[in-house]
Protein backbone atom coordinates (compact mmCIF):
# COMPACT_ATOMS: atom_id res chain seq x y z
CA UNK A 1 0.00 0.00 0.00
CA UNK A 2 1.36 3.55 -0.78
CA UNK A 3 -0.48 6.54 0.57
CA UNK A 4 -0.34 10.10 -0.31
CA UNK A 5 1.41 12.18 2.10
CA UNK A 6 0.78 16.41 1.64
CA UNK A 7 4.19 17.46 2.67
CA UNK A 8 5.87 15.31 0.03
CA UNK A 9 3.28 16.70 -2.63
CA UNK A 10 4.28 19.97 -1.83
CA UNK A 11 8.33 19.38 -1.68
CA UNK A 12 10.20 21.25 -5.21
CA UNK A 13 13.13 20.03 -5.28
CA UNK A 14 16.09 20.20 -8.24
CA UNK A 15 15.29 16.54 -8.37
CA UNK A 16 16.18 15.59 -12.53
CA UNK A 17 13.19 14.86 -14.28
CA UNK A 18 13.32 11.44 -16.02
CA UNK A 19 11.55 10.83 -19.06
CA UNK A 20 10.34 6.99 -19.09
CA UNK A 21 8.49 4.56 -20.88
CA UNK A 22 6.96 2.59 -18.17
CA UNK A 23 4.37 1.31 -19.06
CA UNK A 24 4.41 -2.50 -19.71
CA UNK A 25 1.94 -5.17 -19.71
CA UNK A 26 2.17 -9.02 -19.38
CA UNK A 27 0.42 -11.57 -21.54
CA UNK A 28 -1.64 -12.83 -18.94
CA UNK A 29 -2.45 -9.13 -17.96
CA UNK A 30 -3.95 -8.37 -21.42
CA UNK A 31 -6.52 -11.38 -21.29
CA UNK A 32 -7.74 -10.38 -17.71
CA UNK A 33 -10.45 -7.91 -19.14
CA UNK A 34 -11.55 -10.85 -21.64
CA UNK A 35 -15.42 -10.74 -22.25
CA UNK A 36 -15.82 -7.72 -19.68
CA UNK A 37 -16.55 -3.87 -20.07
CA UNK A 38 -14.91 -0.94 -18.55
CA UNK A 39 -16.74 2.19 -17.68
CA UNK A 40 -14.79 5.24 -17.40
CA UNK A 41 -16.65 8.45 -15.17
CA UNK A 42 -14.30 11.26 -15.28
CA UNK A 43 -14.98 14.41 -13.71
CA UNK A 44 -12.55 17.94 -13.50
CA UNK A 45 -10.90 19.70 -16.14
CA UNK A 46 -9.07 18.53 -19.74
CA UNK A 47 -6.04 17.42 -18.21
CA UNK A 48 -8.22 14.61 -16.54
CA UNK A 49 -10.05 13.91 -19.73
CA UNK A 50 -7.17 13.33 -21.57
CA UNK A 51 -5.91 11.09 -19.11
CA UNK A 52 -8.91 9.27 -19.52
CA UNK A 53 -8.31 8.94 -23.08
CA UNK A 54 -5.10 7.09 -21.43
CA UNK A 55 -6.62 4.52 -18.91
CA UNK A 56 -9.31 3.72 -21.81
CA UNK A 57 -6.80 2.47 -23.56
CA UNK A 58 -4.49 0.53 -21.25
CA UNK A 59 -8.26 -0.87 -20.33
CA UNK A 60 -8.94 -2.11 -23.74
CA UNK A 61 -5.01 -3.43 -23.85
CA UNK A 62 -6.10 -5.41 -20.84
CA UNK A 63 -8.84 -7.23 -23.17
CA UNK A 64 -12.03 -4.74 -21.29
CA UNK A 65 -14.11 -3.53 -24.06
CA UNK A 66 -16.47 -0.35 -23.37
CA UNK A 67 -19.87 0.50 -22.57
CA UNK A 68 -21.79 3.85 -22.10
CA UNK A 69 -24.18 2.08 -19.18
CA UNK A 70 -22.87 2.01 -15.72
CA UNK A 71 -25.31 -0.83 -15.05
CA UNK A 72 -23.39 -2.92 -17.68
CA UNK A 73 -20.01 -2.96 -16.59
CA UNK A 74 -17.70 -5.54 -14.91
CA UNK A 75 -15.36 -2.16 -14.45
CA UNK A 76 -15.89 0.78 -13.08
CA UNK A 77 -13.36 3.42 -12.77
CA UNK A 78 -13.89 7.22 -11.48
CA UNK A 79 -11.18 9.58 -12.40
CA UNK A 80 -11.98 12.38 -9.85
CA UNK A 81 -11.04 15.96 -9.54
CA UNK A 82 -10.44 17.54 -5.79
CA UNK A 83 -10.76 21.57 -7.15
CA UNK A 84 -13.55 22.23 -5.17
CA UNK A 85 -15.90 20.71 -2.45
CA UNK A 86 -18.79 20.15 -5.46
CA UNK A 87 -16.67 17.88 -7.60
CA UNK A 88 -16.19 15.97 -4.13
CA UNK A 89 -19.86 15.93 -3.69
CA UNK A 90 -20.07 14.82 -7.06
CA UNK A 91 -18.01 11.69 -6.58
CA UNK A 92 -19.30 10.47 -2.60
CA UNK A 93 -22.75 10.83 -4.66
CA UNK A 94 -22.14 8.22 -7.61
CA UNK A 95 -20.53 5.79 -5.07
CA UNK A 96 -23.26 5.56 -3.33
CA UNK A 97 -25.20 4.38 -6.46
CA UNK A 98 -22.30 1.92 -7.07
CA UNK A 99 -22.15 0.45 -3.75
CA UNK A 100 -25.94 -0.08 -3.99
CA UNK A 101 -25.09 -2.19 -7.48
CA UNK A 102 -22.34 -3.73 -6.07
CA UNK A 103 -24.43 -5.70 -3.57
CA UNK A 104 -26.44 -7.47 -6.32
CA UNK A 105 -23.67 -8.31 -9.00
CA UNK A 106 -19.78 -8.80 -8.63
CA UNK A 107 -18.57 -5.63 -10.27
CA UNK A 108 -14.79 -4.24 -9.73
CA UNK A 109 -14.75 -0.56 -9.09
CA UNK A 110 -11.23 1.94 -9.12
CA UNK A 111 -10.46 5.21 -7.69
CA UNK A 112 -8.19 7.43 -9.57
CA UNK A 113 -7.58 11.31 -10.46
CA UNK A 114 -6.78 14.13 -8.27
CA UNK A 115 -9.35 13.45 -4.68
CA UNK A 116 -7.31 10.23 -4.90
CA UNK A 117 -3.65 12.73 -4.07
CA UNK A 118 -5.51 13.64 -1.02
CA UNK A 119 -4.83 12.17 2.59
CA UNK A 120 -7.87 13.36 4.06
CA UNK A 121 -9.94 11.44 1.13
CA UNK A 122 -7.70 8.25 1.18
CA UNK A 123 -8.49 8.26 4.89
CA UNK A 124 -12.19 8.27 4.17
CA UNK A 125 -11.89 5.18 2.39
CA UNK A 126 -9.48 3.34 4.61
CA UNK A 127 -12.80 3.50 7.08
CA UNK A 128 -15.66 3.81 5.06
CA UNK A 129 -15.29 2.39 1.49
CA UNK A 130 -13.32 -0.95 2.07
CA UNK A 131 -15.48 -2.43 -1.06
CA UNK A 132 -13.57 0.10 -3.09
CA UNK A 133 -11.18 -2.67 -5.52
CA UNK A 134 -8.25 0.15 -6.09
CA UNK A 135 -7.44 3.45 -6.06
CA UNK A 136 -4.57 4.77 -8.10
CA UNK A 137 -3.06 8.38 -8.17
CA UNK A 138 -1.74 11.04 -11.25
CA UNK A 139 1.27 9.84 -11.03
CA UNK A 140 0.82 5.89 -11.91
CA UNK A 141 -1.72 5.59 -14.83
CA UNK A 142 0.81 3.58 -16.16
CA UNK A 143 0.80 0.62 -13.66
CA UNK A 144 -2.73 0.50 -13.87
CA UNK A 145 -2.21 -3.49 -15.46
CA UNK A 146 -0.17 -4.43 -12.14
CA UNK A 147 -2.36 -2.33 -9.80
CA UNK A 148 -5.81 -3.86 -10.88
CA UNK A 149 -4.32 -7.41 -11.26
CA UNK A 150 -3.05 -6.93 -7.18
CA UNK A 151 -7.17 -5.77 -6.44
CA UNK A 152 -8.09 -9.18 -7.64
CA UNK A 153 -6.90 -10.01 -4.34
CA UNK A 154 -7.29 -7.79 -1.64
CA UNK A 155 -7.72 -3.67 -2.09
CA UNK A 156 -4.97 -2.28 -3.46
CA UNK A 157 -4.25 1.29 -2.14
CA UNK A 158 -1.42 2.74 -4.73
CA UNK A 159 -0.73 6.46 -4.64
CA UNK A 160 2.43 8.49 -4.88
CA UNK A 161 2.83 12.20 -3.57
CA UNK A 162 6.12 12.60 -5.85
CA UNK A 163 7.42 15.31 -8.27
CA UNK A 164 6.97 13.19 -10.80
CA UNK A 165 8.72 12.39 -14.27
CA UNK A 166 7.18 12.67 -17.62
CA UNK A 167 5.94 9.06 -19.20
CA UNK A 168 6.09 8.54 -22.95
CA UNK A 169 4.94 5.25 -24.09
CA UNK A 170 1.47 5.37 -22.13
CA UNK A 171 -1.39 4.41 -24.97
CA UNK A 172 -4.08 6.69 -25.65
CA UNK A 173 -7.68 6.01 -26.88
CA UNK A 174 -8.99 9.56 -28.05
CA UNK A 175 -12.62 10.19 -27.59
CA UNK A 176 -13.00 11.79 -30.91
CA UNK A 177 -11.46 11.85 -34.55
CA UNK A 178 -10.82 15.12 -35.41
CA UNK A 179 -9.58 16.69 -32.40
CA UNK A 180 -6.94 16.13 -30.03
CA UNK A 181 -5.83 16.87 -26.32
CA UNK A 182 -1.90 16.31 -26.49
CA UNK A 183 0.35 17.38 -23.43
CA UNK A 184 2.99 19.65 -23.16
CA UNK A 185 3.57 19.63 -20.12
CA UNK A 186 2.44 17.68 -16.46
CA UNK A 187 2.33 19.77 -12.81
CA UNK A 188 2.21 22.87 -11.44
CA UNK A 189 4.48 25.12 -9.95
CA UNK A 190 2.66 28.42 -9.17
CA UNK A 191 0.95 27.43 -5.70
CA UNK A 192 -1.73 29.71 -5.76
CA UNK A 193 -2.71 29.88 -2.40
CA UNK A 194 -6.20 28.56 -3.19
CA UNK A 195 -4.78 25.80 -5.30
CA UNK A 196 -4.51 22.07 -4.78
CA UNK A 197 -3.39 20.86 -8.29
CA UNK A 198 0.44 21.28 -7.65
CA UNK A 199 -0.32 18.89 -4.49
CA UNK A 200 -2.45 16.71 -7.02
CA UNK A 201 -0.23 16.97 -9.90
CA UNK A 202 3.40 17.80 -8.84
CA UNK A 203 6.13 19.54 -9.80
CA UNK A 204 6.11 21.32 -13.37
CA UNK A 205 7.55 19.26 -16.01
CA UNK A 206 7.37 20.42 -19.01
CA UNK A 207 7.62 17.24 -22.63
CA UNK A 208 10.53 17.70 -24.95
CA UNK A 209 9.21 19.05 -28.33
CA UNK A 210 10.13 16.20 -30.42
CA UNK A 211 7.73 14.39 -29.04
CA UNK A 212 5.22 16.69 -28.54
CA UNK A 213 5.92 17.81 -32.77
CA UNK A 214 5.93 14.21 -33.23
CA UNK A 215 2.54 13.14 -31.38
CA UNK A 216 1.12 16.32 -33.70
CA UNK A 217 2.47 14.96 -36.66
CA UNK A 218 1.17 11.38 -35.97
CA UNK A 219 -2.27 13.42 -35.21
CA UNK A 220 -2.06 15.00 -38.93
CA UNK A 221 -1.77 11.45 -40.26
CA UNK A 222 -4.59 9.89 -38.67
CA UNK A 223 -6.67 12.97 -40.06
CA UNK A 224 -7.15 14.90 -37.24
CA UNK A 225 -7.90 18.97 -37.87
CA UNK A 226 -6.94 20.30 -34.34
CA UNK A 227 -4.72 19.85 -31.15
CA UNK A 228 -5.20 21.70 -28.11
CA UNK A 229 -1.95 22.02 -26.41
CA UNK A 230 -2.94 21.28 -22.36
CA UNK A 231 -1.22 22.46 -19.27
CA UNK A 232 -1.96 23.83 -16.30
CA UNK A 233 0.07 27.13 -17.62
CA UNK A 234 0.92 26.74 -20.58
CA UNK A 235 2.96 29.95 -20.93
CA UNK A 236 5.42 28.41 -18.95
CA UNK A 237 6.36 25.19 -20.96
CA UNK A 238 10.23 24.73 -21.13
CA UNK A 239 11.22 27.09 -17.98
CA UNK A 240 12.00 23.79 -16.71
CA UNK A 241 13.90 22.53 -19.54
CA UNK A 242 17.69 22.68 -19.77
CA UNK A 243 17.16 23.61 -23.65
CA UNK A 244 16.49 27.11 -24.60
CA UNK A 245 13.37 26.54 -25.74
CA UNK A 246 9.59 28.27 -24.68
CA UNK A 247 6.25 28.21 -25.63
CA UNK A 248 6.37 30.82 -28.59
CA UNK A 249 9.12 28.13 -29.87
CA UNK A 250 6.75 25.37 -29.50
CA UNK A 251 3.95 27.34 -30.60
CA UNK A 252 5.46 28.04 -33.55
CA UNK A 253 6.70 24.61 -34.39
CA UNK A 254 3.25 23.24 -34.26
CA UNK A 255 1.95 25.73 -36.29
CA UNK A 256 4.30 24.69 -38.82
CA UNK A 257 3.17 20.88 -38.97
CA UNK A 258 0.46 22.53 -40.66
CA UNK A 259 -2.37 20.98 -38.40
CA UNK A 260 -5.38 23.13 -39.50
CA UNK A 261 -6.18 24.55 -35.83
CA UNK A 262 -4.11 24.73 -32.87
CA UNK A 263 -5.33 26.17 -29.50
CA UNK A 264 -3.88 25.79 -25.85
CA UNK A 265 -4.90 25.81 -22.11
CA UNK A 266 -4.39 27.37 -19.61
CA UNK A 267 -2.58 30.13 -20.04
CA UNK A 268 -1.05 32.04 -16.66
CA UNK A 269 -1.48 35.67 -17.62
CA UNK A 270 2.00 35.92 -15.82
CA UNK A 271 3.44 34.27 -18.17
CA UNK A 272 2.01 35.63 -21.51
CA UNK A 273 4.99 37.19 -23.25
CA UNK A 274 5.06 39.24 -26.59
CA UNK A 275 7.11 36.73 -28.39
CA UNK A 276 3.71 34.34 -27.76
CA UNK A 277 1.60 37.26 -28.80
CA UNK A 278 3.77 37.67 -31.80
CA UNK A 279 3.37 33.59 -32.93
CA UNK A 280 -0.36 33.59 -32.30
CA UNK A 281 -0.52 36.91 -34.73
CA UNK A 282 1.41 35.77 -37.59
CA UNK A 283 0.44 31.85 -38.05
CA UNK A 284 -3.31 31.37 -39.40
CA UNK A 285 -3.72 27.91 -37.64
CA UNK A 286 -2.97 29.21 -33.88
CA UNK A 287 -6.69 30.27 -33.50
CA UNK A 288 -7.97 33.75 -32.26
CA UNK A 289 -8.91 32.64 -28.77
CA UNK A 290 -7.41 32.34 -25.47
CA UNK A 291 -8.52 31.67 -22.11
CA UNK A 292 -7.00 34.05 -19.69
CA UNK A 293 -8.00 33.64 -15.90
CA UNK A 294 -8.74 36.64 -13.74
CA UNK A 295 -9.33 34.82 -10.37
CA UNK A 296 -10.13 38.71 -8.94
CA UNK A 297 -10.09 41.89 -10.01
CA UNK A 298 -8.93 43.42 -6.75
CA UNK A 299 -5.04 44.03 -6.00
CA UNK A 300 -5.47 42.95 -2.80
CA UNK A 301 -7.06 39.71 -3.23
CA UNK A 302 -4.77 38.79 -6.49
CA UNK A 303 -1.65 39.28 -3.61
CA UNK A 304 -3.48 37.18 -1.07
CA UNK A 305 -4.02 34.75 -3.53
CA UNK A 306 -1.05 34.37 -5.02
CA UNK A 307 -1.15 35.08 -8.34
CA UNK A 308 1.74 37.46 -9.24
CA UNK A 309 -0.05 40.15 -11.44
CA UNK A 310 -2.12 42.96 -10.91
CA UNK A 311 -5.00 44.68 -12.18
CA UNK A 312 -3.69 47.24 -14.21
CA UNK A 313 -1.13 44.32 -15.53
CA UNK A 314 -3.97 42.14 -16.20
CA UNK A 315 -5.61 44.58 -18.28
CA UNK A 316 -2.62 46.12 -20.30
CA UNK A 317 -2.33 42.36 -21.33
CA UNK A 318 -5.77 42.31 -22.69
CA UNK A 319 -5.59 44.98 -24.18
CA UNK A 320 -2.18 43.83 -25.75
CA UNK A 321 -3.81 40.72 -26.81
CA UNK A 322 -6.78 42.34 -28.56
CA UNK A 323 -5.13 44.69 -30.52
CA UNK A 324 -2.56 42.45 -31.68
CA UNK A 325 -4.93 39.19 -31.96
CA UNK A 326 -7.38 40.37 -35.00
CA UNK A 327 -11.00 38.67 -33.37
CA UNK A 328 -9.12 37.55 -30.37
CA UNK A 329 -12.26 36.20 -28.65
CA UNK A 330 -11.08 35.63 -24.58
CA UNK A 331 -12.92 34.17 -21.83
CA UNK A 332 -11.90 33.57 -17.73
CA UNK A 333 -12.30 32.32 -14.70
CA UNK A 334 -13.35 33.92 -11.82
CA UNK A 335 -13.74 33.23 -7.96
CA UNK A 336 -15.84 35.39 -5.63
CA UNK A 337 -16.10 34.98 -1.93
CA UNK A 338 -12.31 34.70 -1.56
CA UNK A 339 -11.60 34.85 2.24
CA UNK A 340 -11.51 38.63 3.32
CA UNK A 341 -13.08 40.08 -0.04
CA UNK A 342 -14.57 42.98 0.79
CA UNK A 343 -17.76 44.89 -1.33
CA UNK A 344 -14.82 47.11 -2.57
CA UNK A 345 -12.77 44.44 -3.64
CA UNK A 346 -15.87 42.72 -5.34
CA UNK A 347 -16.29 45.71 -7.57
CA UNK A 348 -12.69 45.70 -8.64
CA UNK A 349 -13.76 42.57 -10.22
CA UNK A 350 -17.08 43.36 -11.89
CA UNK A 351 -14.96 46.63 -12.99
CA UNK A 352 -12.60 44.41 -14.91
CA UNK A 353 -15.47 42.33 -16.73
CA UNK A 354 -16.88 45.49 -17.90
CA UNK A 355 -13.54 46.58 -19.32
CA UNK A 356 -12.99 43.10 -20.75
CA UNK A 357 -16.66 42.04 -22.13
CA UNK A 358 -15.64 38.43 -21.79
CA UNK A 359 -16.91 36.09 -24.07
CA UNK A 360 -17.31 33.61 -21.52
CA UNK A 361 -16.64 32.99 -18.03
CA UNK A 362 -15.99 30.17 -15.62
CA UNK A 363 -17.15 31.53 -12.06
CA UNK A 364 -16.83 29.92 -8.62
CA UNK A 365 -17.63 30.30 -5.13
CA UNK A 366 -14.15 30.16 -3.13
CA UNK A 367 -13.95 26.70 -1.79
CA UNK A 368 -11.27 25.72 1.00
CA UNK A 369 -8.71 23.02 0.24
CA UNK A 370 -7.21 21.12 2.85
CA UNK A 371 -3.67 22.00 3.11
CA UNK A 372 -3.57 25.20 0.78
CA UNK A 373 -2.52 28.35 2.71
CA UNK A 374 -6.17 29.51 1.59
CA UNK A 375 -7.56 27.50 3.95
CA UNK A 376 -5.70 28.70 6.83
CA UNK A 377 -7.27 31.99 5.95
CA UNK A 378 -9.93 33.31 8.38
CA UNK A 379 -13.29 34.08 6.11
CA UNK A 380 -15.95 35.62 7.79
CA UNK A 381 -18.14 36.28 4.71
CA UNK A 382 -21.33 34.34 5.04
CA UNK A 383 -22.14 32.11 2.13
CA UNK A 384 -25.46 34.04 1.39
CA UNK A 385 -23.12 36.82 0.66
CA UNK A 386 -21.02 34.80 -1.67
CA UNK A 387 -23.76 33.69 -3.13
CA UNK A 388 -25.16 37.03 -4.25
CA UNK A 389 -21.41 38.08 -5.55
CA UNK A 390 -21.73 34.98 -7.77
CA UNK A 391 -25.13 35.60 -9.08
CA UNK A 392 -24.69 39.13 -9.84
CA UNK A 393 -20.98 38.26 -11.31
CA UNK A 394 -23.06 35.59 -13.25
CA UNK A 395 -25.65 38.03 -14.91
CA UNK A 396 -22.94 40.57 -15.93
CA UNK A 397 -20.89 37.49 -17.79
CA UNK A 398 -24.30 36.43 -19.59
CA UNK A 399 -25.20 39.85 -20.39
CA UNK A 400 -21.50 40.56 -22.29
CA UNK A 401 -21.59 36.93 -23.74
CA UNK A 402 -24.72 37.82 -25.47
CA UNK A 403 -23.65 40.56 -26.76
CA UNK A 404 -20.29 39.21 -27.96
CA UNK A 405 -22.31 36.37 -29.64
CA UNK A 406 -24.66 39.27 -31.32
CA UNK A 407 -22.10 40.34 -33.46
CA UNK A 408 -21.89 36.97 -35.07
CA UNK A 409 -25.36 37.31 -36.18
CA UNK A 410 -25.14 37.35 -40.74
CA UNK A 411 -21.54 37.10 -40.71
CA UNK A 412 -19.68 34.23 -42.15
CA UNK A 413 -16.82 31.91 -39.86
CA UNK A 414 -15.33 28.88 -40.01
CA UNK A 415 -16.46 25.73 -37.89
CA UNK A 416 -15.26 22.24 -37.64
CA UNK A 417 -17.99 20.42 -37.27
CA UNK A 418 -17.26 17.64 -34.62
CA UNK A 419 -20.13 15.63 -33.89
CA UNK A 420 -24.05 15.15 -33.80
CA UNK A 421 -25.86 17.93 -31.92
CA UNK A 422 -27.27 17.46 -28.40
CA UNK A 423 -30.74 18.95 -29.53
CA UNK A 424 -31.61 17.63 -32.84
CA UNK A 425 -30.18 14.30 -35.20
CA UNK A 426 -30.70 16.78 -38.33
CA UNK A 427 -27.70 18.78 -37.12
CA UNK A 428 -24.10 18.93 -36.04
CA UNK A 429 -22.46 20.88 -34.20
CA UNK A 430 -18.85 22.21 -33.80
CA UNK A 431 -16.85 25.30 -32.76
CA UNK A 432 -15.74 28.80 -34.61
CA UNK A 433 -12.11 29.84 -34.87
CA UNK A 434 -13.18 31.87 -31.87
CA UNK A 435 -14.80 28.53 -29.90
CA UNK A 436 -18.02 29.16 -30.31
CA UNK A 437 -20.28 26.62 -30.48
CA UNK A 438 -22.94 26.37 -33.43
CA UNK A 439 -25.25 24.09 -34.47
CA UNK A 440 -25.72 23.61 -38.68
CA UNK A 441 -28.21 21.47 -40.33
CA UNK A 442 -25.88 19.16 -41.91
CA UNK A 443 -25.95 15.51 -42.89
CA UNK A 444 -22.86 12.96 -41.76
CA UNK A 445 -20.86 14.21 -44.70
CA UNK A 446 -19.71 17.29 -43.09
CA UNK A 447 -18.25 15.03 -39.76
CA UNK A 448 -14.73 16.61 -39.28
CA UNK A 449 -15.11 19.31 -41.75
CA UNK A 450 -13.95 22.96 -41.53
CA UNK A 451 -16.80 24.25 -43.64
CA UNK A 452 -18.24 28.38 -43.70
CA UNK A 453 -21.12 28.70 -41.64
CA UNK A 454 -23.73 31.48 -41.84
CA UNK A 455 -25.36 32.56 -38.15
CA UNK A 456 -28.37 32.89 -38.48
CA UNK A 457 -29.58 33.08 -34.88
CA UNK A 458 -27.54 33.71 -31.47
CA UNK A 459 -28.36 32.51 -28.28
CA UNK A 460 -26.15 33.00 -24.86
CA UNK A 461 -24.03 30.08 -24.73
CA UNK A 462 -24.50 28.98 -28.44
CA UNK A 463 -25.61 29.83 -32.09
CA UNK A 464 -27.78 28.48 -35.36
CA UNK A 465 -26.16 28.72 -38.86
CA UNK A 466 -26.34 27.81 -42.00
CA UNK A 467 -23.46 26.01 -44.48
CA UNK A 468 -22.85 28.27 -47.01
N1 LIG B 1 -4.23 26.36 -14.14
C1 LIG B 1 -5.37 27.15 -14.31
C2 LIG B 1 -6.51 26.81 -13.40
C3 LIG B 1 -6.92 25.43 -13.17
S1 LIG B 1 -8.20 25.21 -12.03
C4 LIG B 1 -4.97 28.60 -14.05
O1 LIG B 1 -4.08 28.89 -13.32
O2 LIG B 1 -5.62 29.46 -14.56
C5 LIG B 1 -9.56 25.97 -12.86
C6 LIG B 1 -10.19 27.09 -12.09
O3 LIG B 1 -10.77 26.63 -10.89
C7 LIG B 1 -9.23 28.16 -11.62
O4 LIG B 1 -8.90 29.05 -12.63
C8 LIG B 1 -10.00 28.82 -10.50
O5 LIG B 1 -10.82 29.85 -10.98
C9 LIG B 1 -10.88 27.69 -9.99
N2 LIG B 1 -10.42 27.24 -8.67
C10 LIG B 1 -9.27 26.65 -8.36
N3 LIG B 1 -9.19 26.41 -7.03
C11 LIG B 1 -10.34 26.86 -6.50
C12 LIG B 1 -10.89 26.89 -5.17
N4 LIG B 1 -10.20 26.44 -4.14
N5 LIG B 1 -12.12 27.42 -5.00
C13 LIG B 1 -12.83 27.91 -6.05
N6 LIG B 1 -12.37 27.89 -7.31
C14 LIG B 1 -11.15 27.37 -7.55
FE1 LIG C 1 -3.73 26.20 -9.59
FE2 LIG C 1 -2.50 28.50 -9.88
FE3 LIG C 1 -1.36 26.25 -10.79
FE4 LIG C 1 -3.52 27.27 -11.98
S1 LIG C 1 -1.50 28.24 -11.85
S2 LIG C 1 -3.17 25.13 -11.45
S3 LIG C 1 -4.69 28.12 -10.28
S4 LIG C 1 -1.74 26.77 -8.66
FE1 LIG D 1 -9.54 18.89 -10.95
FE2 LIG D 1 -7.16 17.79 -10.89
FE3 LIG D 1 -7.97 19.06 -13.05
S1 LIG D 1 -8.12 18.91 -9.25
S2 LIG D 1 -9.34 20.64 -12.24
S3 LIG D 1 -8.86 17.23 -12.24
S4 LIG D 1 -5.91 18.98 -12.26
Amino acid sequence: MNLPNLNDARKRTKEKVNILENYKITIEQKLIGKGKKYYVKTYGCQMNEHDSENIKAILEDMGYSSTDNLEDANLIILNTCAIRENAHNKVFGLLGRIKHMKQTKEVMVGFGGCMAQEEVIIDEILSKYKWIDFVFGTHNIYDLPNIIEKAKNKQEIDVFSIEGDVIENIPVKRDSKYKAWVNIMYGCDKFCTYCIVPYTRGKQRSRLPEYIIDEVNNLIKDGYKEVTLLGQNVNAYGKDLDIDYNMANLLEDVAKTNIERIRFVTSHPWDFNDDMIDVISKYKNIMPYIHLPLQSGSNKILKLMGRRYTKEQYLKLYNKLKTKIPNCAITTDIIVGFPNETKEDFQDTLDVVNKCKYDGAFTFIFSPRIGTPACRMKDEILLEEKEERLQILNDLVNKYSKENNLQYLNKIVPVLLEDYSSKNGNYLKGYTDTMKLVNVKADDNYLGKIVNVKITSVKTWSMDGEII
